[in-house]
This record gives structure tokens, sequence and C-alpha cells, in this order.
């Protein structure tokens, strides 16, 4: 059985997706969902699919070794950031080489960085002219936005669209892509 741990700070829509996407699946489980935001909306998602939550707050995420102990305690095989907004430590890096992916809302390495996340992205995507957007999966590093890409799908944005208009268009293909890409990388295929 291969072991599934999803990151989310957020509403957790994604996480949701993938989840659900892996329901049934007799080789591959979400083990776990955890968030550093006890008012995560996440967190009732997880409680509805029975997916146990961890949560954890800075202080032990950032100067104790507790969580990538937890996880390589559980023998994880892939780790899935899902709208998580802190950047991993170090540590919990180095022990999982490959095996940590995130998604932005972008088509990096344009729009990445500290600071862009969420509606951001999509006012500085419209702010800036662009004619497409999309979303970018990608495997984590030490730094934001700045591992090597693994997937990305585009959108068009046209001269009338609001950043909310971009961002229902970005999250139809992060929904559409991201359970799929993560079988993929589970699976060795990409
Ligand atoms: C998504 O737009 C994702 O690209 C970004 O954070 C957002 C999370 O959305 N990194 P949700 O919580 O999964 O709905």
């Amino acid at each position: 059985m291969k072991r599934i741990v999803l990151f989310a700070s957020g509403s957790g829509s994604n996480a949701e997706k993938i989840a659900d996407y892996f329901v049934g699946n007799a080789d591959v489980e979400v083990s776990l969902i955890v968030s550093n935001n006890p008012k995560a909306g996440v967190i009732e998602r997880a409680r509805r699919l029975h997916i146990p939550v961890l949560l954890f707050d800075r202080k032990t995420f950032y100067d104790t070794n507790r969580i990538t102990q937890l996880l390589l305690n559980q023998n994880v095989d892939l780790i899935v950031l899902a709208g998580f907004m802190w950047l991993m430590p170090a540590d919990l890096v180095r022990a999982f080489p490959n095996k940590i992916v995130n998604i932005h809302p972008a088509l990096l390495p344009k729009f990445g960085g500290k600071g862009m996340y969420g509606h951001f992205v999509h006012e500085a995507v419209v702010a800036a002219g662009e004619t497409e957007s999309g979303i970018t999966i990608h495997y984590v590093n030490e730094h934001y936005d700045e591992g090597q890409i693994i997937f990305q799908a585009h959108c068009l944005v046209v001269p009338t669209d609001t950043p909310d208009d971009v961002a229902k268009k970005v999250q139809v293909l992060e929904h559409e892509h991201y359970p799929r890409i993560v079988a993929e990388v589970l699976a060795g295929l990409i």
C-alpha cells in the first residue's frame, strides 16, 4: 500500500479531489491530512472523508523535527501540498527527496515566490495584462515555487476577465489535473 499525506492550510478543495480520486484504490491511500490552521476548511472535509487530521503550530514545524519523524515513521511515499502556505523546513525536504509536490495557481516561473498565493496571483496576472494563465505542479525544494516543474496546463485570459474569473478557470484546471498527476508521480510514471 502506498501512502499519501496531504498538507493544506485553507478550504481544501484540491485535497478533497485527490482523496476522492483514490477512494476504493487497493494500492494507494490518503493516510493523513495535516494543517497549520485550526480553522482550515480542509478539516471538515477530512472528517467527512474519514481521514485522520494532524494540526501543528509554527514552533513544532520549524523548531523540532517531529513532523519529519512522524512522516518517516509512517512510511509516507508522497507528500502533496494542496494550498499549504508555509515554506517546507529543510530537514523535511532532505528527508523526502523528490517526494514532495506542490500546485501553484499560475504558470511558473512567472507570478511565483513569497507572497504570491491565492488571489494575489490572479490580481497580478490581470494587472500585467497576461493573455493566459494556468497551473504549475512542481517538486518542492527549500525555496517557494522553485522546484523542478512536473506539469503545466494553460487557460486563456481575456481582457474582460476579473481576478475572480481567472481564479475560477484556474481552479477547474487544478481539480482536473492534480489528482491524476499525483497518481502518475506516485506510480513513477513521471
Ligand atoms: C489553490 O489555488 C492552489 O493552487 C494554491 O492554493 C489553492 C488551494 O485551494 N496553492 P484549495 O484550498 O485546495 O481550494
